[in-house]
C-alpha cells in the first residue's frame, strides 16, 4: 500500500534543518503483514532525543530510514497466526520488541533482547523483514525501518511483539507518549531505581524522558524530588508540577545538592558527571541518557568503593512493555500521572525540520504529530 511518511535522506546535515531538511516527506510504499505482524493506521506520534541522535549522527543508522518510535494508532490488518489483539484495538508501539526466547528476555525487563537489538540496529524488523520501499530513477530503493516502528507515518506494519494494546479510552497522544518517554523515564525510577520510603529521587535533564521521570518519582511520594537541567524555564515547569527543588548542574556541584537515587536522563557525559556526584553515599545513579558512543565521562573508581554505590545503566526503562504500558495507562486514568503534561505542543508531520531545531535547543517537552484529530484530547 502507498503511506506518507518522514524519512531521513542524509546524516549530519548543517543546523538549522528547517533549512537543510534531511528529512523529506513523500509517498512510500509499505508491504502487507507477514506471519507475526500487524498493520497499523498511526493517530500520533511523539519526537524523542533519539530520533535527534540519529540525525545528527550521534547514533548511527543506516539511511534512508522511516524515523519515529514512540507512536499510537489502530490496528488495522492482522498477519498470519496474530490472534491475541483485534483489528480496532489502539496500541502503543515499543522500541525493542522482545522475542521472549533469548537469554536477555528471560531477565524480566532489565536486560535488552538479543536478537530485538541486533535487529533495531540493522533498520529491520524482527527475522530480517524490510518492508518499505519507494521508487527512484534507478527503480526500487528500500528504506530501513527505525527502531523496529518507523512511526512518523500514516501506517507502519510492525512484529506483534512491538506493539502493546492500551484501551482505546485512552487518547492516541497520551498513548504514543507512553512508548517511549513514560516507559523509558517511569522504568527508570520504578524499575531501576526503585526507592523506598523516605529515600530521595534527583532527575538530571528534564525533556520528555526526564519529565516522565519526574512525575513518575512525584506520583510515588516517597520522599524528597529534586529536578536540575541547565535550563531556567525546565526548572520553572518541574517546580510548578510539585518537585520538591530544582536546580542547575551549577547550583547542583556549588552547593553540594544529594539525593539517594538520582537517574540521568540527559544523554550527555557532563549530565552523567552531575548525577553521579550527586548521589549520596550507598546510592544509586541511574543513568537512561544515550550519549555518541565516543563520550567519555569522568568519575572516582574510589568514591563507589568507599561509598558502596551502585551505578545501573537503564534501557527501555527496565521494563517489559506489555507489563508496564497498561499499568502507566491506569495510573494516567487515576489521575496520579498526568501524561497530558508532557505534551508541549502538537504538530503536523510537515512541520518535522524544525521540530527537530526544537528538540536540538532543548526547548521542547514532547512534541507530537498528530495524524488523526479525532483520536488526540
Ligand atoms: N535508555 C533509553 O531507553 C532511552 C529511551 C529514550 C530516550 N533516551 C535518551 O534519553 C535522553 C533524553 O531524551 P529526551 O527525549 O528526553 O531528550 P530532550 O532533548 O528532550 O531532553 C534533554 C534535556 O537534558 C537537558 N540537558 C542537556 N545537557 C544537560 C546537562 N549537562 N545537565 C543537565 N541537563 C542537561 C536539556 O536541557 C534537556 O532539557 C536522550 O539521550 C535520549 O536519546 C534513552
Ligand atoms: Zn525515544
Ligand atoms: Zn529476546
Amino acid at each position: 500500500m502507498k503511506i506518507r511518511g518522514a524519512v531521513l535522506e542524509e546524516i549530519g546535515r548543517a543546523k538549522p534543518y528547517a533549512d537543510s531538511a534531511p528529512i523529506t516527506i513523500s509517498e512510500i510504499e509499505l508491504d502487507p503483514p507477514g506471519p507475526g505482524e500487524i498493520l497499523v493506521r498511526i493517530e500520533a506520534a511523539g519526537l524523542c532525543h533519539s530520533d535527534l541522535s540519529v540525525v545528527d549522527g550521534n547514533r548511527v543508522r543506516p539511511v534512508p530510514m522511516l524515523l519515529g518510535h514512540e507512536s499510537a494508532g489502530i490496528v488495522e490488518q492482522l498477519g498470519e497466526g496474530v490472534d491475541d489483539v483485534n483489528v480496532g484495538d489502539r496500541v502503543v508501539m515499543c522500541f525493542l520488541p522482545r522475542c521472549e526466547e533469548c537469554a536477555n528476555c528471560a531477565e524480566d525487563g532489565r536486560l535488552p533482547c538479543t536478537p530485538g537489538s541486533a535487529a533495531n540496529n540493522a533498520g529491520v524488523l524482527l527475522g530480517d523483514r524490510k518492508l518499505l520501499h519507494r521508487q527512484t530513477e534507478d527503480g526500487s530503493e528500500e528504506i530501513y525501518h527505525h527502531l523496529g516502528v518507523s512511526g512518523f507515518a500514516t501506517y507502519a506494519v510492525v512484529n506483534r511483539a512491538s506493539a502493546v494494546p492500551v484501551g482505546n479510552d485512552v487518547p492516541a497522544d497520551i498513548a504514543a507518549v507512553l512508548g517511549c518517554a513514560v516507559l523509558t523515564g517511569g522504568g527508570a525510577v520504578l524499575n531501576a531505581a526503585a526507592p523506598r520510603d523516605g529515600d530521595s529521587v534527583m532527575i538530571v535533564g528534564l525533556g520528555g524522558v526526564g519529565m516522565a521521570a519526574l512525575l513518575t518519582a512525584i506520583s510515588l511520594g516517597k520522599g524528597d524530588v529534586i529536578a536540575v537541567d541547565a535550563l531556567d524555564s525546565k526548572l520553572e515547569l518541574a517546580r510548578e508540577w510539585g518537585a520538591t527543588d530544582a536546580y542547575t548542574p551549577q547550583e547542583v556541584a556549588e552547593q553540594g545538592i544529594k539525593a539517594t537515587h538520582v537517574v540521568e536522563c540527559a544523554g550527555h557525559p557532563r549530565a552523567f558527571e552531575t548525577a553521579f556526584k550527586a548521589t549520596a553515599v550507598g546510592g544509586r545513579t541511574v543513568t537512561v541518557g544515550l550519549p555518541a558512543p565516543t563520550a567519555l565521562s569522568e568519575i572516582s573508581p574510589l568514591t563507589i568503593t568507599a561509598e558502596a554505590r551502585t551505578i545501573i545503566g537503564s534501557y527501555l526503562g527496565s521494563a517489559v512493555p506489555a507489563r508496564d504500558i497498561p499499568k502507566y495507562a491506569q495510573m494516567w486514568r487515576d489521575g496520579t500521572l498526568p501524561v497530558e503534561k508532557l505534551i508541549s505542543s502538537r504538530i503536523t508531520l510537515d512541520e518535522i525540520n524544525g521540530a527537530m531545531d526544537q528538540l536540538a535547543a532543548g526547548q521542547a517537552i514532547r512534541q507530537v504529530i498528530v495524524f488523526d484529530k479525532e483520536a488526540v484530547q
